[in-house]
């Protein structure tokens, strides 16, 4: 086989047969086939776009160019949950001590994450004592003994993703359907999850700004996971404003331990109620949505998620006590509260931009190097659709430095207020089941 006719193919629209598709992947991962083919082969895909089989055995041959996490030791049937990614997106953290509420085993490998605050795996390490490095053994044990762990990334997983993914940023190649839903589904697969839910966001803050293409990325995601035996469905959820009201490291893990104690923001009490019903009966533990939503809701009011959360805690070595006492997590020195200058509906909170302002306290990455600051962050005290009176408080910073003017200017002017009544988003915005 010949990289050039593969590419010549592709682009007069041809569709690539499984085993170009392997010559392609393995040979890029060894170093065989140079950079430039590569980059011109996906400019070709950008163009002619891929079918579903394609897109199934590009999947797979990405899993394959690496090491697959094997969980067939933990015992029943083993759900992951995959967000796109969003400001504030606490999500992971109470919804994965819920769904294990209910009999569904949590095996989670999370990242740390550039962007406007960390990853999960940051967020958990403002827990005091808490690792995120344990050996498979020791990875299963636990799932089977308490149904949860969060761990760091391990093992050298789909590295023909990492090299692709690189080239792709630097060649106008990455807002492209079929190679985003293969590089995200191929991470996932080998994670090794029997089943995948995907919370897909769209609006200011996500990936994909608009629901149009929100919901093509869903649908080929979810084929995709279904073609290739692992039974997928996704959600798209808005992210035109932050979920929930804290955008923070360790603020966030109290608002994860609020979630679960039934106390949470109501958007992000939503959000795990509709994607952990959906998780509990892909893992066999209720036959309706309805169903799962009503054990959800016990593990919740029970304290049985709380419980879990406590165990999974005490098990990775962290200090289980800030679940009782969230004070214990680390504090910012300064709260600074930010004040309406106008009375009206609030009819914006930008995001994007407000999670920049997180990120600029020093709550997440500007590059690979940098150092988090897990005590700072915005915690938010309206949300869209809200009321709002003059001198009513709208955010307090959290903050260890005090020359944040700028940051209090970025704030305002993301925050809108307006004298007609706007209506609060809907969070979710729909289902994706094939
Ligand atoms: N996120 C991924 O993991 N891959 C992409 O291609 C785009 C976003
Ligand atoms: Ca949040």
């Amino acid at each position: 086989m010949r990289m050039v006719d593969i590419i010549e193919k592709k682009r007069n629209g041809e569709e690539l047969s499984t085993e170009e598709i392997q010559f392609i992947i393995q040979g890029y991962t060894a170093g065989e086939i140079p950079d430039y083919q590569v980059s011109a082969l996906m400019m070709a895909i950008y163009f002619q776009d891929m079918n579903e089989r394609e897109r199934a055995d590009l999947t797979m041959a990405m899993v394959q160019s690496g090491d697959q996490i094997d969980l067939s030791k933990i015992e029943g049937i083993k759900v992951d949950k995959h967000s796109t990614g969003g400001v504030g997106d606490t999500t992971t953290l109470s919804l994965a001590a819920m769904v294990a509420a209910c009999g569904v085993p949590v095996a989670k490998m999370s990242g740390r994450g550039l962007g406007h605050t960390g990853g999960t795996i940051d967020k958990l390490e403002s827990i005091s004592g808490f690792h995120v490095e344990l050996s498979t053994e020791q990875f299963v044990k636990q799932v089977n003994d308490i149904k949860m762990a969060v761990i760091g990334q391990s093992g050298n997983l789909t590295p023909a993703d990492k090299k692709l993914y690189a080239l792709r940023d630097v060649t106008g190649t990455v807002p492209s359907i079929p190679l985003i839903a293969s590089s995200i589904m191929s991470k996932k697969i080998a994670a090794g999850a029997d089943s995948i839910v995907l919370d897909v966001k769209t609006g200011d803050g996500a990936f994909m700004k608009t629901l149009e293409d929100a919901e093509e990325l869903a649908h080929a995601m979810v084929k995709i996971g279904n073609n290739v035996g692992r039974k997928t469905m996704a959600i798209i959820s808005d992210m035109s404003q932050p979920l929930g009201f804290a955008i923070g490291n360790a603020l966030e893990v109290k608002e994860a331990i609020d979630t679960l104690r039934g106390e949470g923001p109501e958007d992000l009490q939503e959000l795990c109620y509709t994607l952990g019903s959906q998780m509990v009966v892909l893992g066999g533990k209720a036959s309706s949505i309805d169903e799962a939503r009503a054990m959800l809701k016990e593990a919740v009011t029970s304290g049985a998620a709380l419980n879990i959360f406590k165990q999974f805690i005490a098990a990775q070595g962290g200090d289980d006590s800030v679940v009782d006492d969230p004070t214990r997590l680390p504090q910012a020195k300064y709260k600074i509260k930010v004040a309406a200058k106008e009375s009206g509906y609030i009819s914006k909170i930008e995001a994007d931009d407000i999670g920049i302002c997180a990120m600029l306290l020093g709550a997440g990455r500007a590059t690979k190097e940098s150092e988090i600051d897990l005590s700072v962050g915005l915690v938010l005290h309206k949300k869209v659709g809200d009321t709002v009176e003059i001198g009513d408080q709208l955010v307090t910073i959290h903050t260890n430095k005090l020359d944040i003017d700028d940051i209090i200017q970025k704030l305002y002017s993301h925050i809108e207020i307006t004298k007609e009544k706007t209506d609060a988003p809907q969070l979710i915005k729909k289902i994706i089941t094939e």
